[in-house]
């Protein structure tokens, strides 16, 4: 058993010419509540897709919950819990067949399988939505059975690719106080966002900048080191400093 729920050495991904994961080193402890962050097109997704088992590395090592990134993913893929950048549901689907299939993926079968969809429909705060067809659902609501799918099979190990990208605050508040839930039940976390309040309640953060981890470390330590008072200032710092970034591009 290994301390950590992800751990790569160098990992790097290039597609052709385009190194777009370059050479990043990540140690996530267990129970982590691990927030990605950089600007678009950065390579959050791309390291994201490494770990989740679905894209083959080019170069370097890791493991995810104890398997083998480069030769493991299929293990991977069934014991975590991946919500993608576009949530995966089917929207000609109710929210009651959505879990259902995404249950008999994760082979979850009868009553098991029922009373864990409940739980997730009560956590979600789905309850009288049931038989609504998916796609007819807010984003606030989609977003939250997009995570109830993730979490069907108690997964160790959540990674979210911009779950709340162009969600309500409100939503976005619900949405934290359930990752806040799971990081206390020892589920570890990896998420991607582009909003500083939410890095501010991740235990660990890493800043990734045109394939490059550039910055890690608590959030409020980081601040004080770094002698700013919100994180939002201190990437845009970051990113100004690397103005001669041979690998800075469009994006
Ligand atoms: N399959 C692919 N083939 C070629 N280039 C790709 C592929 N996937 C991603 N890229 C490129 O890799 C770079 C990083 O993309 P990625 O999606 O990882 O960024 P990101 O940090 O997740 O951005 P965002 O914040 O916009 O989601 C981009 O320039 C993108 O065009
Ligand atoms: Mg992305």
């Amino acid at each position: 058993m290994t301390e950590f729920a992800i751990h790569t050495e160098k990992l790097s991904k290039q597609f052709g010419h385009l190194l777009v994961v370059n050479e990043v080193s990540l140690s996530i402890p267990k129970g982590h509540i691990y927030g990605f962050l950089g600007p678009n097109g950065s390579g959050k997704s791309t390291m994201i897709r490494m770990l989740c088992g679905v894209l083959q590395p080019t170069s370097g090592v890791g493991t995810v919950l104890g398997y083998d990134v480069n030769k493991e993913s299929e293990s991977i893929k069934q014991k975590i819990g991946y919500m993608s950048q576009k949530f995966s549901l089917y929207e000609e689907l109710t929210v009651k067949e959505n879990l259902d299939f995404y249950s008999g993926i994760y082979g979850l079968k009868g009553k098991e399988s029922k009373e864990r969809q409940n739980e997730l429909i009560e956590l979600s705060g789905l309850t009288g939505r049931e038989n609504q067809r998916s796609g007819s659902l807010s984003g606030g609501w989609k977003q939250r059975l997009a995570l109830s799918c993730a979490l069907l099979h108690r997964p160790e190990l959540l990674i979210l690719d911009e779950p709340t990208a162009g969600v309500d605050p409100v939503s976005r508040r619900i949405f934290w106080d359930i990752i806040t839930d799971l990081g206390k039940e020892g589920v570890t976390v990896l998420v991607t966002t582009h909003y500083m309040d939410e890095a501010e309640l991740c235990n660990e953060i890493g800043f990734i900048f045109f394939g490059n981890i550039l910055i890690k470390g608590k959030p409020k330590q980081l601040m004080e080191e770094y002698k700013v008072n919100n994180l939002d200032d201190l990437f845009i710092n970051l990113v100004e400093k690397q103005e001669n970034n041979p690998l800075k591009g469009g994006g």
